[in-house]
């Protein structure tokens, strides 16, 4: 078993980092054998979109050298994703949405021929099968319902992002009411104890497929 740590916020005290590491940890319980890989995308290099990414819809044979040099970022985070069983993604909000980071990383992993491809019932994505677990740290509450639900452009805009390569299996974790007192480590705890739940449950859906 593969995971893929994903970390999107370069604050040093952050909340979702915490939560992932909490992932990393039981995870690791639960499959001792398996390998975790880290992706911290705040020492990431991560190219914002130029004209050199227009290499992607090019004949790789013929793609000039700035071009190569380019795509360098997006066939690593790729690769990295593709060896992945499960993704757990760690995202703060800013600004009702995700961090800048983050969006930098979906710039170089959506990519036609590679994640998706265009087909003649329209796009499909070609990361099927795999886990994904997006556990959020945000100041406010979103909970459906509640008036500022409206104001949640993370969980929608992922789901939909994600969804357009295949990555349709995602289960959200969120951290709410993160600015301190009480109510933010009620939260934390609650997300901590949903981890623990969604990496056995993942664990023992795995055990049912081997058998069956
Ligand atoms: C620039 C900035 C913008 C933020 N915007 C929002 C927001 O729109 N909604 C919200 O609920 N919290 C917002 N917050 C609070 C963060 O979501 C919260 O501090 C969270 O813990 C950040 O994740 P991290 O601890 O992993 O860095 C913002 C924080 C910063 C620094």
């Amino acid at each position: 078993m593969k995971l893929l740590q994903i970390d999107s916020s370069a604050r040093r005290s952050s909340i979702s980092r915490q939560l992932t590491s909490s992932f990393l940890d039981a995870w690791k319980k639960e499959n001792s054998g398996g390998e975790a890989m880290e992706r911290d995308l705040s020492t990431t290099a991560l190219p914002h979109i130029t004209d050199d990414w227009a290499g992607v819809f090019g004949d790789p044979s013929k793609l000039t050298p700035s071009q190569q040099l380019y795509l360098l970022t997006s066939d690593e985070l790729i690769k990295e994703l593709i060896a992945a069983d499960t993704i757990v993604i760690g995202a703060p909000m800013y600004n009702f949405t995700i961090s800048s980071l983050l969006k930098a990383w979906i710039d170089q992993i959506v990519r036609p021929g590679k994640t998706f491809v265009y087909g003649e019932g329209g796009p499909r994505g070609l990361l099927g099968g795999r886990k994904v677990v997006v556990i959020t740290s945000r100041g406010g509450s979103y909970t459906a319902g509640k008036p500022q639900a409206a104001l949640d452009f993370q969980e929608p805009y992922l789901r939909s992002v994600l969804g357009f390569i295949g990555l349709t299996d995602i289960t959200f974790i969120h951290a709410e009411y993160q600015t301190g007192g009480e109510k933010a480590e009620a939260s934390r705890s609650a997300a901590i104890e949903q981890i623990r739940q969604v990496v056995g449950q993942q664990s023992s859906s795995l055990v049912a497929e081997v058998v069956h």
